[in-house]
């Protein structure tokens, strides 16, 4: 449903993870081998051959995400390189042309100035999101790569994508597998995400947060928090991941990683979580753009409900850890080289 909005009359603290139709969207067509300039356009209705390979065999995918208001009053996206990079992986394993990594950054900042009046003042807890995709388009039939594509990128004023925030919320172990071992886990396209709804739709029936994945190959091992990576700190304060090569390679786990390493001086490790070794971790949680940090209070994993720190209170590492990152983000925090674009 779309929600009418103007930002006057929006209340910044109590925006959710909705769509809201913003001013401009960037949309660049890709017709005989090259990708035209791209332009901003009001129009949010795409035109597009019922032949488009996007809605026959899933050939798209797409980026996520956010523009932030630091105290100065500035806008800056936090890592936005590292989207261009995964979006130009995904790409790949599509067999669609690649947006330029720099054109892809160049069109962000473009999108997100022309709606600057959408960007959450500092200190709502809400930013900007930001949705770059790529769809094969064109008249077509057969299962082969299109001819034609358009890359298009649109934002929104949202808040905490979990409703907790920084509040526990429980999850619940699925059966489902959202991606297969040699499949197209690691690459951010739809049909990863279609194949989700289920098991998610099953999962908020049943009061839970969202649906944990386990590894396709043994459904022993933890991958996916509904759309989001898992951490766990372990009793010994190691910061823990999963690594694995059907879950998404997440831009905010990756930064964790390093700050858990480089700015609370833990240990840190890609590895395995087995889902019968959780009493090894104090603490547990979500991570990505949308999500953030979300702590996880507690795991439902058949019959079994596994607390990790608290189903109420938030651990003091993952306080620690949101607290670095989103400094970073909003410009609180001194970020490493390299992590923060400036839009204006
Ligand atoms: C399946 C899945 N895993 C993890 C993430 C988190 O990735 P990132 O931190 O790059 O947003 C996302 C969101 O992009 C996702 O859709």
């Amino acid at each position: 449903m779309t929600t009418e909005l103007r930002p006057e009359t929006i209340e910044w603290e109590n925006l959710g993870f909705s769509y809201i139709k913003t001013d401009y969207r960037f949309i660049s067509y890709y017709k005989e081998g090259a990708w035209d300039e791209g332009t901003l356009t009001e129009d949010n209705q795409l035109h597009i051959s019922e032949g488009s390979t996007a809605l026959h065999y899933g050939q798209q995918c797409f980026e996520g995400l956010k523009a932030y208001r630091t105290a100065d009053g500035s806008i800056q996206l936090f890592r936005p390189f590292e989207n261009a990079k995964r979006m130009k992986r995904s790409c790949e394993r599509l067999l669609m042309p690649v947006y330029p990594e720099d054109k892809f950054v160049e069109a962000i900042k473009k999108v997100v100035e022309a709606n600057e009046d959408w960007v959450p003042p500092y200190g709502t807890g809400s930013s900007l999101y930001i949705r770059p995709f790529i769809i094969g388009t064109g008249d077509n039939i057969g299962v082969k790569p299109a001819d034609e594509y358009i890359f298009s990128a649109f934002v929104m004023p949202v808040g905490p994508y979990f409703k907790g925030g920084l509040k526990p919320t429980n999850f619940l172990v699925t059966d489902y597998d959202r991606a297969a071992p040699k499949g197209t886990g690691a690459a951010k396209v739809g049909g990863n995400y279609a194949g989700s709804l289920l098991p998610g739709k099953e999962a908020k029936e049943r009061s839970f947060s969202d649906a944990v994945y386990l590894d396709p190959e043994t459904h022993t091992k933890i991958e996916e928090v509904g759309a989001a990576n898992f951490f766990g700190i372990t009793k010994d304060d190691l910061f823990i991941t999963p690594k694995s090569s059907s879950i998404l390679p997440s831009i905010t786990k990756y930064s964790l990683l390093w700050l858990a390493e480089n700015r609370l001086n833990l240990k840190v490790s890609e590895g395995d979580v087995y889902v019968d070794q959780l009493d090894q971790f104090k603490e547990a949680g979500a991570c990505g753009t949308a999500a953030v940090i979300a702590p996880i209070g507690g795991l439902q994993i058949k019959d079994d409900f596994h607390v990790f720190y608290s189903e109420t209170e938030v651990g003091p590492v993952t306080k620690r850890l949101y607290n670095e990152l989103v400094g970073i983000q909003t410009g609180d925090v001194e970020a490493p080289e390299g992590w923060i674009e400036k839009v204006k």
